[in-house]
Formats: structure tokens, sequence, C-alpha cells
């Protein structure tokens, strides 16, 4: 596992957005995961910024997220779909078709889950996946305790996360919500992980899924055994491991 410290929130935005593009570059068809978020807003608007100023040929990417909300509309600006459509996929003017992402309105979301890994594989997999961190570890939506075999799923979310969602919608409890995720097995097979954090606030949890035993109780510390991973954090999410590594 390789481990890069960027000095500043910027330079730690910069850096990967030069991540997502490289990936670009060096792989015409690369298929690319993106990650929602208070981390991820920052970096795309830099790749759209970047390309918006110095195009090149992205007609045969494909790009999809890690997660969606699931029994929301997905014009809900808080969608998965919406945001990275907004942050990114317009303004790289990438086409529909190579946008995979499922559905948040369904009624058989167990078939949405195959059919997402189905659309994946037909492209031969992920090349790189960009992976926040949720505050208790979390990746994508596995929580603690999701065993890293399961595959892409419809998971509870988080219970900070969930209040939010429902605060912004006004969707009241009698309405289950939650995420359909690639599982901790799709994620791992992905040829290029990129685990990103920024801020203080993710200094414990960097820590733990870092340093820490490899658990399912910190879903994210078992990017320690991916053998092409990348830990991209700023000084201030990087707070409590600098001098232990
Ligand atoms: C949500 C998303 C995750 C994301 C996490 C961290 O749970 N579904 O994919 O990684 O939040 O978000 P933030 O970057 O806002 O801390």
């Amino acid at each position: 596992m390789k481990i890069t410290i960027c000095k500043t929130e910027r330079d730690f935005d910069t850096a990967a957005a030069w991540r997502i593009i490289a990936q670009m570059l060096e792989k015409p068809n690369a298929v690319i995961g993106l990650s929602t978020g208070k981390t991820t807003g920052e970096m795309h608007r830099i790749v759209s910024d970047i390309y918006r100023q110095y195009p090149f040929d992205v007609s045969g990417v494909t790009i999809f997220n890690v997660d969606e909300l699931t029994n929301l509309d997905r014009s809900y600006s808080g969608s998965c779909y919406t945001m990275i459509y907004d942050q990114l996929v317009k303004n790289l003017g990438i086409p529909e078709e190579n946008f995979i992402m499922p559905p948040t309105i369904s009624d058989d979301f167990e078939r949405e889950c195959r059919l997402f890994e189905q659309r994946l594989a037909e492209r031969g997999g992920a090349d790189l996946q960009m992976l926040g961190i949720g505050w208790n570890g979390h990746i994508g939506i596995n929580q603690p305790g999701t065993p890293f075999e399961r595959p892409t799923w419809v998971s509870p979310m988080d219970p900070i996360f969930e209040e939010k969602v429902r605060r912004e919608t006004n969707v009241g409890p009698e309405h289950e919500l939650g995420g359909l995720t690639r599982g901790i097995v799709n994620i791992m097979q992905t040829r290029k992980l990129i685990l990103i954090a920024k801020g203080e606030s993710k200094a414990d949890i960097i820590e733990k899924a870092v340093l820490g035993p490899i658990t399912t109780d910190i879903p994210a510390s078992v990017v320690q055994l991916h053998p092409n991973c990348e830990v991209l954090l700023d000084e201030a999410a990087a707070a409590k491991i600098i001098g232990k590594i």
C-alpha cells in the first residue's frame, strides 16, 4: 500500500483530480469508479476545469459511481447520479451509455445489483476506483459488519447520513432508505484502488483503516490487502499516521 500525503487540501484535490485524468489518458477505454460526498466534489470540479481548458478524448471512457441511494427520486440533488452527472459527466460530455448507474427506484433491486456488476464486467471490469471513506470506516455504503465477500447489494446507510438524507428529502421513517453499493469483494476486484480522505474529521478513521487490524468492523481496512492501492490524504486526514509509517 502506497501512502501519499498532500500538504494542503488544495494539493489533495489537485492530486486526486490528476489521478482520474491520468487514468483516462493512459487507457482511452478506462472504466472509472467515483465516489460522492464532500471529499470528492472539488476534485471533480478540477477534472472538469482542466478538460474545459485542454480537452482530451473521453469518448471511450466509462464512468460509474461506487454506490447509489435507493427509494428516492434520481433527480434529488443528493442522488449519486445527479451529483456525478453535474460535477463531471455532463462537463466532459460522457454519453449516457457510458455512464453506468443503477436506478434509484426499482421493484427488483437484487436484479439491479447483478445488472450493475454485469455491465461493468462487460467492459472488462473496473480499472480505477476512487474510494471515499465514511466516519465509521464504511466504503461505498458497506457499513461495519458487512462480510467482505458479499457482492453488490442494497445496504442500510450509516445513521448520520440517513438522517441528513431524510431531512433534505422529507422522507419519513415509514419509507425504507438504503444504498445499492458495490460489495467489498467487487471493490477489491478493481485493478487500482485509491482510498481518499481529507480533513481532520477523517484522521481517526484513517489511522484505524491504514494501521489497524483488517476487520469487518472497519470496512476500509480491507484495502490493506489490495495489491495496487494508494491511500491519498491531506495532512489533516493523515495527522494520526504521520510519524508512524
Ligand atoms: C457516503 C457515500 C460514500 C462516501 C462517504 C464519505 O456514504 N455513499 O461513497 O465515500 O459518504 O463522504 P464524505 O466525503 O462526504 O465524507
